[in-house]
């Protein structure tokens, strides 16, 4: 038995999908422990385009069975909307292959509406969240009034619980001049999707005791990145979970001794969706180069992504961050055509040089990237599936950010397809 985790070590997007859907075939089980349907993981497989928000990866297989894990965000309206898309797609779902934690919170109507307000109000200063009410439902959980997926199975004490919820935000937004929502509204609705919903759950610890106790495989599979985490990211430009490492235990309840490996996933180059810090961000036309050639548009909210030069210092606290053991180095081809490729390995901070991201947001915002620059290659690697037919600079670049982050690149990705990556090691083979 071996079990994998997979975390995105910058802002996100970084390929997460395509290398889950990859290390998937080796799974029996493949679990979301975090965040919600404001992730959005792209598979391609043989030409056919996947996309992800809410159900792990793994369910494009026929022999993986998939886990929404307790530290999951649910938007009920959103789960039978993907489970739906991804039937016409000749999908078979069923809780046979597809089980969701009855502890998991619920996205209430409510919660996307103070998630819009809130960014409206905040202006020029807002957070560029998704939209989705990832974080209002969130607060929520801490806040000790959410409503979990195992309330559905009580009509009366479900009402008094939405009921309480919609209460306590419709006086901020009553306070805000903002219409109300009543709960009264809603609340057939999503109770009707409860029965839908039902067949689906079990406790979320006892599927991974489950697998445990028969030596299978499981594979946890990050959303967002190491730098959206709520304690570890560039605060408050970040989601309301834990993305990091650490994470798969607590959003699917298993403990740290049962993870053996984690690979990061990181883009050889950086992006970034919504605001915040952002050190190596270019601003002029090599970033607008990045952004066409790597099809830099966000998969859930389709907004175009910043883009800037790989940055080693993120990536080197990133791997401290989540023990990483290995990386999978995704959209290589996408530095195709730069005659020069720059890599941040430092920062400046008021003309001292520091070698990680403080933890201020005004020291984050101050902060000046230190470059090297690297000759890049000729030609296309699109596709490339073997080290050697990698040209000498592309093998360079490798060695080097090997280097600078102290951990290991063990896949390369070179083109959205599934197939298309060199793969070094394989994780589950490992341990
Ligand atoms: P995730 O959120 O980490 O799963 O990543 P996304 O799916 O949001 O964004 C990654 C995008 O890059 C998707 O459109 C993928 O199909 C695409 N992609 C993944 N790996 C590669 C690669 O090696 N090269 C190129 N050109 N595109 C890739
Ligand atoms: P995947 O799994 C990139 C960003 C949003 C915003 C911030 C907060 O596809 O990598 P939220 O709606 O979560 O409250 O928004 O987090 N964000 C992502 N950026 N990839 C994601 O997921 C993201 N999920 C959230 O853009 O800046
Ligand atoms: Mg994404």
């Amino acid at each position: 038995m071996t079990n994998v985790i997979v975390i995105g070590t910058q802002w996100g997007d970084e390929g997460k999908g395509k290398i889950v859907d990859w290390l998937s075939e080796k799974a029996d089980l493949v679990v979301r422990f975090q965040g919600g349907h404001n992730a959005g993981h792209t598979l391609v497989i043989d030409g056919n385009v996947f996309k992800l928000s809410l159900l792990p990866s793994g369910i494009v297989r026929d022999n993986t069975v998939v886990l929404i894990g307790n530290g999951v965000v649910v938007d009920p309206f959103h789960l039978i909307r993907e489970i739906k898309q991804l039937e016409e797609k000749n999908i078979k779902i069923s809780p046979e292959n597809l089980i969701i934690s009855d502890a998991a919170f619920l996205i209430l109507p409510i919660h996307q509406l103070v998630d819009e307000i809130r960014e409206k109000n905040y202006g020029s200063k807002k957070l560029g969240t998704t939209g989705r009410g990832i974080g209002p439902a969130y607060e929520d959980k801490i806040g000790r009034r959410g409503l979990r997926i195992c309330d559905f199975v009580n009509k009366d004490d479900f009402e008094s619980k939405i009921k309480k919820i919609y209460d306590f935000h419709n006086i901020w937004l009553s306070a805000m001049s903002e219409s109300k929502q009543n709960y009264e509204d809603v609340f057939h609705k999503i109770w009707s999707l409860g029965k839908k919903i039902l067949p689906f759950t079990r406790p979320s610890w006892l599927i991974i005791d489950e697998y445990k106790n028969r030596f299978l495989n499981i594979l946890f599979e990050g959303a967002q990145g190491t730098f959206l985490d709520i304690d570890h990211g560039t605060y408050p430009f970040v989601t309301s979970s834990n993305t990091v490492s650490s994470q798969a235990g607590i959003g699917s309840g298993a403990g740290p001794t049962l993870m053996n490996y984690t690979l990061g996933i990181t883009k050889a180059y950086t992006t970034r969706v919504g605001s915040g810090p952002f050190p190596s961000e270019d601003h002029g036309e090599n970033g607008i180069k990045l952004g066409k050639q790597g099809h830099e548009f966000g998969t859930v909210t389709g907004r175009q992504r910043r883009c800037g030069w790989f940055d080693t210092v993120l990536v080197k606290q990133a791997v401290a961050l989540s023990s990483i053991n290995g990386i999978a180095f995704t959209k290589l081809d996408v530095l195709d055509g730069f005659k020069d490729i720059k890599i941040c390995i430092g920062y400046t901070l008021d003309g001292k040089i520091i070698n990680y991201l403080p933890s201020s947001t005004l020291d984050q915002e101050k902060v000046k990237p230190v470059y090297e620059v690297m000759k890049g290659w000729e030609g296309s690697i699109v596709g490339i599936k073997k080290m050697d037919a990698l040209p000498d600079e592309a093998k360079k670049y490798i060695k080097r950010i090997e280097n600078l982050i102290n951990c290991k690149i063990i896949m390369v990705s070179t083109s959205p397809e599934r197939t298309d990556t060199i793969y070094l090691e394989n994780p589950f083979s490992l341990v």
